[in-house]
């Protein structure tokens, strides 16, 4: 006999009696009303253990993170030799949240095409990434990655950039590269293709016109959730060196002022219209987008919808601005393709 099995056929031979009792009744009898009782009790007990099982999952997945923990997170922030060898003061600095899952994917086609045309381009993500001379610091490794915990990587990050990294560009810009929906919550289908392309050289050429040291939020404005509009967070937006240090002062550690939001981009805007700092509105003298928080395909044709839009757009090729900045819902490849077609094709030998 197998010496596991031993223990087990121990038990059985200490109450044979019982179990010989057991099957000495008639059938029904072992069902009786006690028996049922019990096991009704014992299925009662089961489920309320898995709600709480399933509650706990659920509360913990969303709010897991709480804004008192911030000052502790810095011990786990490390950047790579690229991004310490960044310049400190310049026009733009360039900021792209990400997370772990999207390593391989889209920081990849980032690093590769617009992000080291800013001044200083980094990404920040939660864990460590393979290679040195990809610009990156973990400045989300104390946050767990859940959706839930954008809004308070966000708001940490832009305290971080004002305090530990820089004060001294004129224009701030962040992108996201992370899920921007609640698919359970919201029934929205899952965005297979949600990452942004940036022509660096418009952004600048664009903020050039405009003083760092007025409060500006600029970006793509959606219409829901404040009067005013925010800014959406897959366009990317921008802040001014002089909104920047007014996020940091007055609402960065005001829960009043900047109280929490399962949407980034919204609680970012809720936040500085709290003080007065709305989106302002970003087209061309022609009405024509120079942020895009959707993709080239889904502006031609105009499939997105309407009611989020706070300005008019028109269909086709008149939706495009020439000064277009940003795209966004683009894969990895269609990023590449972008930055082909703009900086790696030799323009010079065709006769346009
Ligand atoms: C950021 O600056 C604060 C205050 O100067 C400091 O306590 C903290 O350690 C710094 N964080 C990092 C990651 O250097
Ligand atoms: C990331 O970008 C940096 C700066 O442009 C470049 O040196 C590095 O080779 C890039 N890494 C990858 C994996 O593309
Ligand atoms: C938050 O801002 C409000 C309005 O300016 C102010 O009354 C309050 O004291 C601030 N709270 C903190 C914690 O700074
Ligand atoms: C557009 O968005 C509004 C507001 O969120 C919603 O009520 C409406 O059903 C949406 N329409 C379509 C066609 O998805």
């Amino acid at each position: 006999m197998a010496p596991l099995l031993r223990g087990h056929l121990w038990l059985y031979k200490a109450k044979p009696d019982d179990s010989e009792l057991e099957f000495d009744r008639p059938y029904s009898s072992r069902w009786n009303l006690r028996n049922i009782k019990s096991c009704l009790v014992i299925l009662i007990l089961f489920l309320a253990a898995l709600l709480i099982v399933v509650q706990t999952l659920y509360f913990w997945n969303r709010h897991v993170y709480d804004r008192k923990f911030d000052s502790q997170l810095h011990k786990y922030i490390v950047s790579s030799p690229a991004a310490k060898a960044l310049p400190r003061k310049g026009q733009l600095f360039c900021w792209v949240q990400t997370s772990p899952i999207y390593h391989d994917s889209r920081v990849m086609a980032i690093n590769e095409t617009w992000l080291h045309r800013c001044d200083h381009g980094q990404l920040f993500t939660s864990a460590a990434l393979q290679d040195d001379k990809i610009p990156y610091s973990t400045v989300f490794a104390g946050i767990p990655d859940s959706y839930y915990n954008l809004f308070y990587k966000s708001r940490f990050a832009f305290h971080y950039i004002y305090r530990n990294i820089s004060s001294e560009f004129d224009w701030y810009y962040k992108v996201s590269a992370t899920k921007q929906v609640i698919p359970r919550l919201q029934c929205i289908p899952l965005q297979a293709d949600d990452d942004t392309y940036v022509i660096v050289e418009h952004l600048r050429a664009y903020l050039s016109k405009l003083n760092p040291d007025e409060p500006h939020y600029l970006g793509y404005v959606l219409k829901p959730y404040l009067k005013n509009g925010y800014n959406a967070g897959g366009s990317g937006y921008v802040l001014s060196n002089a909104a920047l240090k007014l996020f940091d002062s007055l609402l960065y550690n005001n829960e009043t002022l900047c109280p929490d939001n399962i949407y980034e981009d919204v609680g970012i805007g809720t936040c500085l219209a709290s003080i007065g700092i709305f989106p302002e509105d970003t087209r061309n003298a022609k009405g024509q987008n120079r942020f895009n928080t959707h993709s080239p395909s889904e502006i031609f044709h105009q499939s997105t919808n309407v009611s989020w839009k706070f300005y008019p757009e028109k269909p086709g090729f008149d939706a495009f601005a020439p000064e277009m900045i940003s795209f966004h819902h683009l894969s990895p490849d269609e990023i590449r393709l972008f930055d082909l077609l703009l900086y790696r094709i030799n323009k010079n030998g065709l006769q346009l």
